[in-house]
């Protein structure tokens, strides 16, 4: 095996689900016993914004409730004792990759806990309700959303995913399904540049065959004992 300096890991809700926040794709089809349309698109939040100020307030809730569990840790000590360059890219919403200390995180997805102002902008850590249209701390218009990548809207800094991935000499899919692009599709963006690619997961995802390797468990064991293994 050539030798790593670059790793990249993209993290999916698996990642969290031993710490109680519960994956989408559930048997049901249904999110949180709501259809992904009535809550998650931008047509859903001009047509009901209450349904879905509600949604992402219980989801607020449910964040914070929440603790890192030992697939977190793991990534954070890494993150901490990886001498070459390593990017966290997470698909998730809850900040359990930063509360187990990780530092180079980005939420492609968006935040749980931050309200965006679509008046001026601006972005603020946000704990409590945005139900009843709070003003916005920086400019006081009404006009505050959950921070949140619906669908149908862009994700958030490919360009700086897609340079990372093209210097990646290791690629690490965890705790995603790969039903949801442009996430699945890293995979192949990573191997077209010649990064060894792997994937942790309870089961095989969608994209499992794209991948160099896949070993499969729940992530609190399997991810602590792979970076068990890269730290040597
Ligand atoms: N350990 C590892 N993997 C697990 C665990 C676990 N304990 N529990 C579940 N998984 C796996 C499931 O087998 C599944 O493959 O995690 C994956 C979760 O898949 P999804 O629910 O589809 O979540 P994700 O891939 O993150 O979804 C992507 O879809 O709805 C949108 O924007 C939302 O970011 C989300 C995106």
């Amino acid at each position: 095996m050539t030798a790593i300096r670059n790793i990249v890991i993209l993290t999916g809700a698996g990642i969290s689900a031993e710490s109680g926040l519960r994956t989408f794709r559930a048997e049901d089809g249904l999110w949180e016993d709501h259809r992904v349309e009535d809550v998650a698109t931008p047509q859903a939040f001009r047509r009901d914004p209450e349904l879905v100020q509600r949604f992402y307030d219980l989801r607020r809730e449910n964040v914070l409730a929440a603790q890192p569990n030992p697939a977190h840790q793991a990534l954070a000590r890494l993150d901490r004792e990886w001498p070459g360059e390593l990017l966290i890219v997470t698909q998730n919403i809850d900040d359990l990759h930063e509360r187990a200390g990780a530092q180079r995180v980005l939420h492609m997805h968006g935040e749980a806990l931050s309200a965006w102002c679509t008046a001026c902008h601006a972005r603020h850590h946000w704990t409590s309700t945005l139900l009843d249209s709070p003003p916005c701390p920086a400019c006081g218009a009404a006009a505050l959303r959950p921070d949140i990548v619906w669908f149908g809207e862009m994700p958030y800094e490919m360009e700086r995913i897609f340079s990372a991935l093209a210097r990646a000499d290791l690629f690490v899919s965890i705790g995603t399904s790969g039903a949801v692009y442009p996430a699945a599709g890293f995979v192949q963006q990573a191997a077209s540049h010649g990064a060894r690619t792997l994937e942790l997961n309870l089961e095989r995802s969608l994209g499992s065959s794209m991948f160099d390797e896949t070993r499969l468990g729940p992530a609190s064991e399997i991810v602590p004992a792979w970076v068990e293994e890269v730290l040597g």
